[in-house]
């Protein structure tokens, strides 16, 4: 810790999403953006200035020889994410890392161990588990008022031909493997909506490939890609990721039923999340909108420190995403997202894109925790 009692941050990837977390750790007194790295030198006096930071690197390594730092916020492409929670994890360091966790199921497997070596906390940053309408659903069914969930679909649909030519890394991890390379943002929300659940086997299959980047070549992603996700006690999850089809946005798009209650997000902007539950609508024909049940069902501890959340964005998300962080380095708490949870929620999508290469065949999906 800093002489102020702060948690000395160090955000690398600084020059992209790395920058989105400032809103954040602005209304947050317990945490000081110390330093900032990234390889791109141009964007690096920018991205320091705008988030506060003391020091600038452009080499990470030497960010984590020569600053000091409690904890590292990863906000780089998906390929240096394992290996930079690594680095950081054997200097104990604390780890925020962006999703995904990794892009290989071994350099899960390595980001496991130096995670239970480390005297750091790693913790995933799947911020659409801090979504209102998300947080809202995961407390009905913490209250029991779902029953028993044992289905569920959540879509990522966001066409990003142009960005893949401006974020050149996307070319490659997000649309250049076949399978669900990016499925967390569905996946995430809906394990916690399954308490206690784990996806045990996936198969996964793609509708084949209708669009060729500027170059001509086709993406070696299928344009919409599912994977189907068997859970430990005998439910389905259906998760469609697809990067590539020409239509609207709609990355928050999920659905849940469980034995007392169904829960459809919107599908469109403009359109409302719904739901339907047996103790509370009259009838089967009868939906709820699930915003007239935010005052009621909006967690006490999001309440109690609302005004500090919606003042950094995003509906109070990143600020709760990074209290989480803070809290559980404080010992307050368990991170909600810690290096098992951001197993369960990565592994899947990396079984996946073998299952797929394979005929969609069922693979098994690895349990971190035996590792
Ligand atoms: N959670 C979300 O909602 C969300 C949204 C967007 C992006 N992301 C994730 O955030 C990550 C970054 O995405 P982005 O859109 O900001 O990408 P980006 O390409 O815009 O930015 C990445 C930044 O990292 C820097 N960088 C690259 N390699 C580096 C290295 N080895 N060391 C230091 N800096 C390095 C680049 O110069 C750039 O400034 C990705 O993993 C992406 O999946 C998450």
């Amino acid at each position: 810790m800093s002489p102020m009692d702060k948690l000395n941050l160090g955000i690398v990837g600084a020059g992209g999403r790395g920058a989105s977390f400032k809103a954040a750790c602005d209304a947050l007194k317990q945490v000081s953006v110390h330093a900032v790295c990234d390889i791109n030198a141009d964007a690096l006096p920018g991205a320091a200035k705008l988030l506060g930071a003391r020091e600038q690197y452009t080499d990470y390594g030497e960010m984590l020889e020569k600053s000091e730092l409690d904890a590292v916020i990863i906000g780089t492409p998906m390929k240096f994410h394992a290996p930079q929670a690594i680095a950081a994890l054997e200097r104990n360091l604390h780890v925020l890392s962006e999703v995904t966790a990794g892009v290989s199921v071994e350099e899960c497997r390595e980001l496991v161990v130096a995670s239970k070596r480390s005297r750091g906390i790693y913790m995933m940053a799947e911020n659409y588990t801090y979504m209102q309408p998300n947080v809202i659903v995961r407390e009905l069914v913490r209250r029991g008022l779902f029953g028993t969930t044992y289905y569920a679909e959540g879509k990522y649909l966001h066409e990003l031909k142009e960005l893949n030519e401006v974020t050149v890394w996307r070319r490659k991890w997000q649309t250049g493997i076949n399978g669900v390379t990016y499925g967390t943002h569905s996946l995430g929300p809906i394990l916690q909506w399954m308490p206690g659940e784990r996806v045990v086997a996936v198969s996964g299959v793609g509708s084949g490939h209708h669009y060729r980047d500027p170059r001509g070549a086709e993406y070696e992603n299928e344009d919409s890609c599912l994977m189907l996700c068997k859970m430990a006690s005998g439910g389905l999850v259906k998760i469609r990721v697809d990067m590539l089809s020409n239509r609207p946005d709609a990355s928050t798009n999920y659905q849940l039923q469980g034995t007392d209650g169904c829960y459809e997000s919107a599908r469109a902007w403009g359109e409302k999340d719904r739901i339907w539950l047996r103790s509370r609508c009259k009838d089967t024909g009868t939906w709820l909108n699930l915003d007239d049940l935010k005052d009621e069902f909006l967690p006490d501890f999001w309440k109690e420190n609302m005004a500090s959340g919606e003042a950094s964005g995003h509906g109070g998300g990143d600020y709760f995403e990074i209290l989480d962080f803070v809290d559980a380095i404080e010992g307050k708490r368990l991170t909600p997202i810690g290096i098992h949870e951001a197993m369960d929620m990565t592994l899947p999508g990396l079984v996946s894109q073998l299952s797929i290469q394979d005929g969609s065949r069922w693979m098994d999906v690895p349990d971190s925790r035996k590792w």
